[in-house]
């Protein structure tokens, strides 16, 4: 793990283009959450032998869940009806009294209801939640000092490279600058996900580590990136 203060940013975050006629952006609704696993099951197809079907699709909704209950801020991209892009992302300034404990309590319980889901013995479960927490220790430890951060960013693939997910990010960056966050991040995996779309948003990779929890999910040895932008240097 390194961790690399960011001292320069190479690129601009200024907004992108609107959304393709097709597509409109509007604030998430719980009736999304469907649209927003499948687009989650398409990027993570993978399935470890210890789990089946079933539970791996229990689990990428579990995490979407989690991603949604750790969100200030929620949106999605829709074509014809349909979810075709989801960014969730926390901003401290949005975060009332409470709130911390509230989200708490939410993530315990989509956690616990995916540990004692169905009859099927629960140790690859289990096992699951104990390398999730390892994770998320060894990314407090990478992540830098952060008042804003997206929690989950999806394109479905029949849509990217329209400018949709540029377009999900800029106005989270936007709405957390009016929020006056400092710095954003961002957490993700090489391989599995396109990390080289952050750098072109204006982030820079600070910290990575082993990622104990994808590794196993996707039977690859995986590095979790931690990605940043100073929001007071550009606007
Ligand atoms: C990453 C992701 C959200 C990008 O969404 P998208 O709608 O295709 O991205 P955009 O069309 O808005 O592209 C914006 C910019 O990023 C660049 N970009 C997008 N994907 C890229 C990739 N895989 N490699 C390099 N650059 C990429 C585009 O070229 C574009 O650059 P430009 O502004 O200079 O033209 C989408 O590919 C995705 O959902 N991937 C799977 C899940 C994932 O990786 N999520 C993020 C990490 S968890």
């Amino acid at each position: 793990m390194f961790i690399r203060i960011l001292v320069r940013l190479t690129q601009t975050d200024t907004p992108s283009q609107d959304a393709p006629s097709d597509v409109s952006i509007r604030e998430f609704d719980v009736a999304d959450m469907r649209g927003c696993v499948e687009i989650a099951a398409e990027v993570w197809p993978d399935v470890p032998e210890t789990m089946t079907v079933k539970e791996i699709m229990k689990l990428l909704k579990a995490y979407v869940a989690d991603s949604s209950a750790m969100a200030t801020w929620r949106e999605v991209a829709c074509a014809s009806d349909e979810v075709v892009g989801v960014v969730f992302g926390m901003i401290e300034g949005d975060m009332r009294p409470f709130d911390r404990f509230k989200m708490a309590l939410l993530r315990s319980r989509i956690w616990l209801g995916f540990l004692l889901h169905g009859r099927r013995f629960a140790l690859a479960r289990l096992s699951v939640l104990a390398k999730s927490a390892l994770t998320e220790m060894k990314l407090a430890r990478a992540r830098p000092d952060t008042d804003a951060e997206v929690t989950l960013l999806l394109v479905r693939s029949d849509h990217r490279g329209r400018g949709i997910g540029r377009l999900l990010m800029d106005r989270f960056l936007q709405e957390a600058r009016a929020k006056h966050a400092e710095v954003a991040t961002v957490y993700t995996t090489d391989p599995g996900c396109n990390w080289q779309f952050y750098e072109t948003c204006g982030f820079e990779l600070v910290g990575s580590f082993d990622d104990t929890l994808v590794s196993h999910l996707q039977g690859v040895d995986t590095k979790a990136l931690v990605f940043a932008i100073d929001l007071r240097l550009k606007g």
